[in-house]
């Protein structure tokens, strides 16, 4: 039987993404495996929320230089032996040589992604969704894309604009915008554990 296609998830914050991807990938063993989640913020509410997925949470916390950092974060994605870093609510820009590293280890692909809560290349960065609206932009949307060394930059893997309704509170628009995420996200998942999406695998020189 072809091994498991290994992702490992990245977060910081509520990791209402995390949660999505980790319960389709359970409906979809033994075609993909998330036994990792990545977290820099040791206050992070998802850490809590991990109970009866079989994933270990590595919290690596940015107390030391950049360079280390993401040292430490490639050492335990290559002892996990993962092929794919999906980032969901990670906070944090990888660096251009943590990318190019990433990318030789799997035969030039790139194979990290990330959701972003825009129709970029509009509002890329920080609070998207809150500046959108003081733009008074009637469209929110959001934005699955490929990782490169910009930010919010990869090409676009998929897209979905989301009309604004009058009068909705932020918190109901926000709750439309997470739903949306969570469905482009899993249908991505789904697309790379059919084949849909090839996959390199991880290999080190
Ligand atoms: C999501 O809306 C995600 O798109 C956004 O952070 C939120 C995390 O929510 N990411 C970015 O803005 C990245 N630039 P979650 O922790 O509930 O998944």
């Amino acid at each position: 039987m072809t091994p498991a296609i290994r992702i490992a998830v990245f977060a910081s914050g509520a990791g209402s993404n995390a949660l999505a991807l980790l319960q389709a990938g359970r409906e979809l063993a033994p075609a993909v495996a998330l036994p990792l989640l990545i977290c820099d913020q040791p206050t992070a509410p998802v850490l809590g929320k991990l109970e009866g997925f079989a994933v270990e949470s590595a919290l690596i916390v940015r107390d030391i230089d950049k360079k280390t950092h993401e040292a430490n974060i490639l050492e335990k994605l290559q002892e996990a032996r993962i092929d794919w870093i999906f980032l969901a609510g990670y906070m944090r820009l990888l660096s251009p040589a943590f990318v190019q590293q990433w990318q030789r280890w799997h035969g030039g692909a790139q194979q990290i992604v990330n959701i972003h809560p825009s129709l970029l290349p509009a509002y890329p960065g920080l609070d998207a969704v809150q500046r959108a609206v003081d733009a008074g932009e009637t469209h929110i949307g959001v934005t699955l894309h490929h990782v490169d060394q910009g930010m919010d930059t990869g090409a676009i893997i998929a897209q979905q604009a989301l009309p604004r309704h009058p009068g909705e509170t932020m918190h109901a628009l926000m709750q439309r915008v997470h739903a949306l995420e969570h469905q482009l996200y899993t249908r991505f998942l789904r697309d790379v554990a059919a084949g849909r999406v090839p996959t390199r695998r991880l290999r080190i020189a």
